[in-house]
């Protein structure tokens, strides 16, 4: 059975109390397990305590929005798997666009990224997307393959099933412009279909649709069949736009 995610990416946003309060509205409404919809935050490091506390004994789940694959050891600014399950983590954001565009991470550093969040007991939500130039020379597929084959390389049968995908589309995420429900349905069956070639687990896989989703248009793409949740960055901010997007979610889980 696959998962219904409904997860906001705070990204570099909130200082401790908006996303303090933020987290509180959003724990009121979802005060248990929502039909069928699980519920995700993702705060930046240093609010990931206050806002885990906040959410504690709500449906809302608890992730962060990167971590580092190595051991806890000299590493000047990075963060562990331990540390962040240490925060009450249960996710992790892995393979971002804005962290393979801005901070140059490689499909081989999101491979070591992925596999030791997954060695960790992390439920990874791996994020995938093509750039506008490549979908416009016809090559979004190709993009794909090499960015699901870059996260699940090494990964056992059993761990598959740890991982939730994001499709991001590049050219939708924070400008307004989201993917028309058809075309994400589109790339959400070729990635399904990639799935399914790649593990015997595909049926337990979530695909969550991520880029300019909002509480307007949140329906119509969650309506998808192949559409199993969204990955929600500016709206996540708004609690009255990211409850919107959550009750959109548990009519078509
Ligand atoms: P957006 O961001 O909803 O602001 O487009 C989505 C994301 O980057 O995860």
């Amino acid at each position: 059975m696959r998962r219904f995610l409904i997860a906001g990416n705070w990204k570099m946003n909130t200082l401790r109390q908006s996303g303090v309060a933020l987290a509180g509205e959003l724990a009121a409404v979802a005060a248990h397990e929502e039909a069928g919809v699980e519920v995700l935050v993702c705060p930046p490091y240093p609010y990931l305590l206050p806002v885990g506390e906040r959410i504690g004994g709500s449906a809302v789940q608890l992730g962060a929005q990167d971590v580092y694959f190595e051991s806890p050891g000299a590493f000047t600014g990075e963060i562990a798997v331990e540390m962040l399950k240490d925060c009450g983590c249960r996710y992790v954001l892995i393979g971002h666009s804005e962290r393979r565009a801005i901070l140059g991470e490689t499909d081989a550093v999101i491979n070591r990224k992925v596999r030791a969040a997954l060695a960790g007991g992390l439920t990874v939500v791996l994020c995938v997307g093509e750039l506008l130039a490549e979908r416009q020379s016809g090559q979004t597929e190709e993009v794909l393959d090499r960015q699901m084959e870059g996260g699940f390389s090494g990964i056992s049968e059993a761990e598959a099933a740890s991982i939730v995908v994001a499709y991001e589309p590049v050219w939708a995420i924070g400008t307004g412009r989201t993917a028309s429900p058809e075309q994400a349905q589109e790339v959400h069956a070729v990635l399904r279909a990639q799935l399914k070639a790649a593990t015997s687990h595909s049926d337990r896989i979530s695909i969550l649709y991520g880029g300019s989703m909002n509480a307007a248009n949140a329906a119509q793409l969650l309506a998808q069949p192949d559409i199993d949740g969204g990955l929600i960055g500016g709206a996540a901010l708004k609690a009255p736009d990211f409850l919107a997007i959550m009750a959109a979610g548990s009519v078509s889980a």
